[in-house]
C-alpha cells in the first residue's frame, strides 16, 4: 500500500513539474556568473562569452548596472541576487523593497531589455556559520519584494526564490532527509510562500566540498562513473553523491508537505585548483559526468524522470578576489579563467561539442616581473607577504599548480601576479630592486604566470588600500587583522590563550561577512570601512568586555 501510494505520488509529480516547466522555464543549464575579480573582463566580452557557447541562463549574486546593461536585449534568462547584508533593510521598510525592485528589475525589464526571470533573496542565508544573523529577515524580506512586484506588475513574471546551501538539511540516509531543527519552521513558511507564487525550491549542492572536508568520504562517490560506495536506502539504490543530496532535500520537502516541490540547482560544481582534489581532470569528470546525468532526464530515485528544472555551474569565470577562508581552491571554480578561456574540454549540451573561448579580450603586453636572479633574495619575505595580500598567489600552495616551482619560482611567482594587478606599473616590479620585468613566458608545466586583461579599470581603483584593525586588551598582545584575509600578515599575530578571537574570525567576522557574503574586497575604501567597523564594533559588543579597546585604521601602500 504505501508503496502503492509513493509510485501514485511520483507519477503525479512528474505531471505538475512538466506542466509548470512548461509554462514558467525550459528546463535547463546555466551559468553562475560572480565578478569578484582581480582582472575583470569586460560585461560585453563576458556577455559575448555566452551567447558563443549557447548559454541561456545566467545567475547573479547581485544586480550590478553594467553587468545588467551588457544583457539587454540579449534573450538570456536572468536569475538576479540580492546580498545578505540587503536583507535587514528590505525586511523593514517597503519603501527600500520597492526602491530595490523599480532600481534593479521594473528598469530592465522593457522592450530590448533584460529578462529577469528570479530574484534572488540572499545568497544561502541560513548557513549555519552564520549563526542565524540573516535568519529573521528572509521571510518579511519576500514579503516585502513579493508586494513590490505586484505594485510593479510584475508578480506574474519575476518570482523571488531563496537560494539554500545543502547544510539547511541532513540525514545519513536520503529517504530521512529533514530540515535542521532550528529551520523547520522557517522553511515551512518559505516553501509555502514559495508554493503558493509558483517558485522553485533552489539548492546550492556541493559534492566536492564534501571530499574535501571529510577524509573518510569515498572519492568514486563524488563522481558519476560508478562507485564501490553505493548507498542503499530501502528500495532505492544511490550511486552518487549528487543523487543522494537531491532526494536528502526532495524528503526534508515531502516531510514539511511540499514534496512537489519544482527545485532549481543554484550553484553546482568543481574547482580546478588550491587543493589536491581540485584538479582539470576531476573538474572535467564531475561536471561532464553532472550535464550528462543530467540531460539524461533519468531524475533521482525519488523523483525518476523529472530532473531539476534548471542547474547553474559553479561557476563561469575563476574569481580571484574572492575570500580564501573555505580554502585555497576558492579561487578556482570557474569552466574558464579569469580571462575567459575553457580551462578543459567540456560538453554543456548546448549545440557545441567544445567550450568557445572568450574572443578579443584586450590583454596587457606579454611581459612578466620575475626575481632578479643576480640579486641575493634572503630579504624579500616582506614583499611576498604584501604582494599575495593583494594579488592571487593560492597556487603556490600544496595541491596548486604552482607549488613545486621551488624557491625563486615561488618569488617570481608572487612578484608577477602583483606586477599585473598593478597593471603592469613599472614601479609595481621594483621591490627595492630584487624583480625585473622580462619578456620571456616565465611559465613552467601546469603553472602559468598571468598576463592581466585591461578590460576595465574598476578593480585597479584601490589596491593600494589595507584595512588593519587593532584590539587591544588588558591581558593580551597585540591583535591585528589585515584584510582581504585575515591573519595573512606574517609573522602570524599572537592570538590570546583559549583562541577566541581566532575563533571569531573564523566563524564570526572573516566567514560570515569577508567569504560568503561576497563583498568585493577591493570596493570604495570608505564603505569598506564603514562596514568594517560596523562589524567589530558589534563583535566587540557581543564577544569582548571592558578591557578590550579597539581601532579601524586604512592607509595606502606600495606606490
Ligand atoms: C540595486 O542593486 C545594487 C547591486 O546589488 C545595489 O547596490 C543597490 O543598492 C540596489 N538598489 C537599491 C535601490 O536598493
Ligand atoms: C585530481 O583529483 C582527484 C580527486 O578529486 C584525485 O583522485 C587525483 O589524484 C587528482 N589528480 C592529481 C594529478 O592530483
Ligand atoms: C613555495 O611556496 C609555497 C607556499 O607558501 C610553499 O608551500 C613551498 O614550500 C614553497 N617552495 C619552496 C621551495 O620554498
Ligand atoms: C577608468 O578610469 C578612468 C580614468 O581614471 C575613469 O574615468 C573611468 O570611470 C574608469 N572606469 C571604470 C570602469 O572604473
Ligand atoms: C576580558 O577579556 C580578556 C580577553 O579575553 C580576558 O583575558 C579577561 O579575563 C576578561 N575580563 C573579564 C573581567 O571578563
Amino acid at each position: 500500500m504505501a508503496e502503492g501510494s509513493k509510485l501514485l505520488g511520483v507519477a503525479a509529480l512528474a505531471l505538475v513539474v512538466w506542466s509548470w516547466s512548461a509554462i514558467v522555464a525550459e528546463s535547463g543549464l546555466g551559468v553562475n556568473w560572480g565578478t569578484v575579480s582581480l582582472h575583470k573582463l569586460s560585461p560585453s566580452t563576458v556577455v559575448d562569452l555566452l551567447k558563443f557557447n549557447n548559454i541561456q541562463k545566467v545567475k547573479l549574486f547581485d544586480a550590478d548596472p553594467d553587468v545588467l546593461k551588457s544583457l539587454m536585449g540579449t534573450g538570456i534568462q536572468l536569475m538576479v541576487g540580492i546580498p545578505n547584508e540587503m536583507l535587514s533593510l528590505l525586511s523593514s521598510s517597503t519603501v527600500a523593497s520597492d526602491l530595490w525592485v523599480r532600481q534593479n528589475v521594473s528598469r530592465y525589464i522593457v522592450k530590448g531589455g533584460v529578462d529577469i526571470r528570479y530574484v534572488a533573496v540572499g545568497n544561502e542565508p541560513f548557513l549555519a556559520s552564520y549563526s542565524g544573523e540573516f535568519q529573521s529577515y528572509v521571510v518579511p524580506a519576500l514579503m516585502n519584494l513579493q508586494q513590490s512586484l505586484a505594485k510593479a506588475n510584475l508578480a506574474g513574471v519575476v518570482k523571488l526564490v531563496v537560494p539554500c546551501n545543502a547544510d539547511a538539511y541532513e540525514s545519513s540516509l536520503p529517504s530521512q532527509g529533514a530540515f535542521r531543527p532550528e529551520l523547520t519552521q522557517i522553511m515551512t513558511q518559505i516553501v509555502s510562500f514559495l508554493n503558493s507564487n509558483g517558485s522553485p525550491f533552489v539548492v546550492n549542492i556541493y559534492p566536492f566540498l564534501s571530499l574535501y572536508g571529510n577524509s573518510d568520504f569515498p572519492q568514486d562517490y563524488a563522481f558519476f562513473e560508478g562507485t564501490n560506495h553505493a548507498v542503499t536506502d530501502g528500495p532505492n539504490v544511490y550511486y552518487n553523491a549528487f543523487d543522494g543530496n537531491f532526494d536528502t532535500l526532495v524528503a526534508a520537502l515531502s516531510k514539511i508537505g511540499y514534496g512537489q516541490m519544482p527545485i532549481i540547482i543554484g550553484e553546482v560544481g568543481w574547482p580546478t585548483d588550491g587543493a589536491v582534489s581540485a584538479n582539470l581532470t576531476a573538474a572535467r569528470a564531475f561536471n561532464q559526468g553532472l550535464i550528462n546525468h543530467i540531460l539524461s532526464n533519468k531524475g533521482t530515485p525519488l523523483r525518476p524522470d523529472v530532473p531539476p528544472i534548471d542547474i547553474y555551474l559553479f561557476s563561469l569565470l575563476d574569481e580571484g578576489a574572492k575570500s580564501i577562508m573555505p580554502g585555497n581552491f576558492e579561487r578556482h571554480w570557474g569552466i574558464f579563467s579569469f580571462d575567459g578561456q575553457a580551462k578543459y574540454p567540456l560538453n554543456l549540451g548546448l549545440g557545441h561539442r567544445l567550450l568557445k573561448n572568450a574572443k578579443d579580450v584586450q590583454y596587457l603586453p606579454s611581459r612578466w616581473c620575475v626575481a632578479n636572479p643576480s640579486r641575493d633574495l634572503s630579504g624579500v619575505a616582506n614583499h611576498i607577504r604584501i604582494a599575495c595580500s593583494v594579488a592571487d598567489c593560492t597556487t603556490l600552495n600544496y595541491g596548486g599548480s604552482c607549488n613545486a616551482i621551488g624557491a625563486k619560482g615561488n618569488i617570481s611567482y608572487a612578484f608577477n601576479s602583483y606586477y599585473q594587478l598593478q597593471k603592469q606599473d613599472s614601479k609595481s616590479c621594483d621591490f627595492d630592486g630584487l624583480g625585473m620585468i622580462t619578456f620571456l613566458d616565465p611559465s613552467i608545466g601546469h603553472c602559468r604566470f598571468l598576463v592581466g586583461v585591461t578590460g576595465s579599470n574598476s578593480s585597479s581603483f584601490n589596491l593600494h588600500i589595507v584595512t588593519l584593525a587593532t584590539v587591544r586588551s588588558s591581558s593580551t598582545t597585540l591583535l591585528m587583522h589585515q584584510l582581504p584575509e585575515f591573519g595573512a600578515l606574517s609573522p602570524k599575530p599572537k592570538w590570546p590563550s583559549g583562541g577566541w578571537l581566532e575563533k571569531t574570525c573564523h566563524h564570526g567576522l572573516c566567514q560570515n561577512h569577508f567569504d560568503k557574503a561576497r563583498i568585493p574586497m577591493f570596493q570604495e575604501p570608505k564603505i569598506l570601512l564603514k562596514q568594517f567597523t560596523t562589524l567589530l564594533s558589534t563583535w566587540v559588543k557581543s564577544s569582548a568586555n571592558s578591557t578590550t579597546t579597539w581601532e579601524v585604521r586604512q592607509w595606502r601602500i606600495g606606490v
